[in-house]
């Protein structure tokens, strides 16, 4: 009987994609893949230390596995580990830790554990030498989009962020190889890559001869196969000419930015240490938009750094209002051991960040809303991902069909360019196929159409892998 690991990631899309390369890994090894609900031999948590929160929640999946079976091996690994060795380490639950290097030995290091070895595998910090370190990709689950992370590592030290000390160095894969693994997925018949990494913005810059986004991008697009590329985060001061006019001239990459903001008031944009001002943030959204009008831009926000006062917050709310995101992320300002912001008076108290993120949590709720809105009556192209369980939950009455599609109706949920959230009730398997459709109706958090009938959307292309 082989092996059962089981795994949970925290955190950002860039540890999905590294999970995603040690569940390759341990397959390799012969091990047997299962839910982390269920027993295993082993627990792999890949963990984030973003905030105390993310930390938090770190602690409660490892105490989790413990329980689940008492014998397993509870290895734990990511950016958590990587910034508090000894903190993990004296966790009674955990058997094993390993930091954000060196992944791909953990099937070897759990193998010889389990023969009753003792390891001790060190965590070491990160020096200016550190190398990217190449994961390779593999196709996983039945899955319509692929994660490809190229760039790791930050050198930019905001004031409140741990991420440089977790993450190291900026650093990236070698286009040649991106293009490998590109064409491996476009060959797998995945329809979308979502690009990953930590300052994904400044891929290439660490290379001989150095390359660039826009390069890579360009190279990309020409991919067979690959319908869809998707950027996962973007700084601010990333967008330059060239990255803008790429973006601009090729629709297969996603209509969805998202460029962090952390702050609407420049006083604390400056003592987060942010290179730009709302000024410069908002001509980029006005030029960015003036060329893509469907394009969505969604963002991070953090509430309650330390110094912000009222009148900081609302300018900051107010500036979040006027940039019509089509989503936030906010996060609770957490002093993080090591930044500079920690050390910063005064602290603003829970209280107030807690009532400051309600505001914030309900003013995005209130512009994604409206953005979703801004698109009824449209035709757009959906990627369909999962099949949503009528009845369970689903408002399927009103479903309009579309009609001459033979076979029986199912309800399918997908994601447009810009990442819209669209309901369709559509003839059997649409897993992985992209078809237009008709947005009638918006409810929180998605809208619902009617698929459109059209010979030439209905099997776009032989790649499907529905
Ligand atoms: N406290 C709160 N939020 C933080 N982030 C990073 N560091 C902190 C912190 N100390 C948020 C930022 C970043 C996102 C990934 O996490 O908004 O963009
Ligand atoms: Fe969390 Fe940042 Fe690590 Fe991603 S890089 S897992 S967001 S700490």
């Amino acid at each position: 009987m082989s092996l059962k690991v089981a795994f949970h990631t925290l955190g950002c899309k860039v540890n999905y994609y590294e999970t995603e390369a040690l569940t390759g890994a341990f397959r390799r090894e012969g091990f047997e893949i299962v839910d982390f609900q269920e027993s295993a031999d082993v627990y792999v948590i890949n963990t984030c230390t973003v905030t105390h929160l993310a930390d938090r929640k770190s602690r409660q999946a490892i105490r989790r596995a413990r329980r689940r079976n008492p014998a397993a091996i509870v290895a734990v690994t990511g950016c958590y580990p990587q910034v508090n060795p000894g903190e993990i380490a004296s966790l009674p639950e955990v058997d094993l830790i390993l930091g954000t290097a060196e992944r791909l030995s953990l099937p070897e290091i759990v193998k010889r554990k389990m023969e009753g070895e003792a390891i001790a595998a060190p965590v070491n910090p990160y020096g200016q030498g550190a190398v990217f370190e190449d994961m390779p990709w593999m196709p996983e689950q039945e899955r319509t989009r692929a994660f490809l992370k190229i760039q790791d590592g930050c050198n930019q030290f905001c004031s409140y962020c741990i991420v440089p000390i977790a993450r190291g160095p900026v650093r990236s894969l070698l286009p040649g190889k991106g293009m490998e693994y590109l064409r491996e997925i476009g060959r797998s018949g995945y329809k979308e890559v979502i690009l990953t990494g930590i300052h994904l913005g400044l891929y290439g810059l660490d290379l001989h001869p150095p390359s660039n986004l826009a390069s890579f991008l360009v190279d990309a697009v020409a991919i067979p196969g690959i319908e869809r590329i998707r950027l996962s985060s973007i700084e601010p001061a990333d967008f330059n000419d060239e990255l803008i006019s790429v973006i601009n001239e090729n629709e297969k990459i996603c209509r969805h930015l998202h460029i962090p903001l952390q702050s609407g008031d420049d006083t604390i944009l400056k003592k987060m240490g942010r290179f730009y001002d709302t000024a410069f943030y908002s001509g980029l959204l006005e030029r960015l938009r003036r060329l893509m009008p469907d394009l969505a831009v969604s963002t991070d926000i953090i509430v309650g750094f330390p110094g912000e006062g009222q009148e900081h917050f609302s300018q900051s709310y107010n500036f979040v209002r006027e940039s019509s995101f089509s989503r936030l992320h906010v996060f609770k300002y957490s002093p993080r051991h090591g930044t500079k912001a920690a050390e910063m008076i005064p602290q603003v108290a829970p209280e107030v960040k807690e009532q400051r993120s309600r505001m914030m949590i309900a003013l995005g709720e209130e512009l994604s809303a409206v953005f979703q809105q801004k698109f009824l009556g449209r035709e757009l192209a959906v990627l369909f991902e999962k099949e949503l369980q009528a009845g369970a939950g689903q408002d399927c009455s009103g479903l309009q069909r579309a009609g001459g599609f033979p076979g029986e109706y199912l309800l399918w949920e997908g994601l447009t360019s810009n990442y819209l959230r669209v309901r369709a009730s559509a003839p059997g398997s649409w897993r992985g196929k992209m078809a237009e459709v008709c947005l009638e109706k918006s409810f929180p958090g998605y809208l619902q159409g009617t698929l459109i009938s059209r010979t030439n959307v209905y099997e776009p292309t032989g790649h499907n892998n529905g």
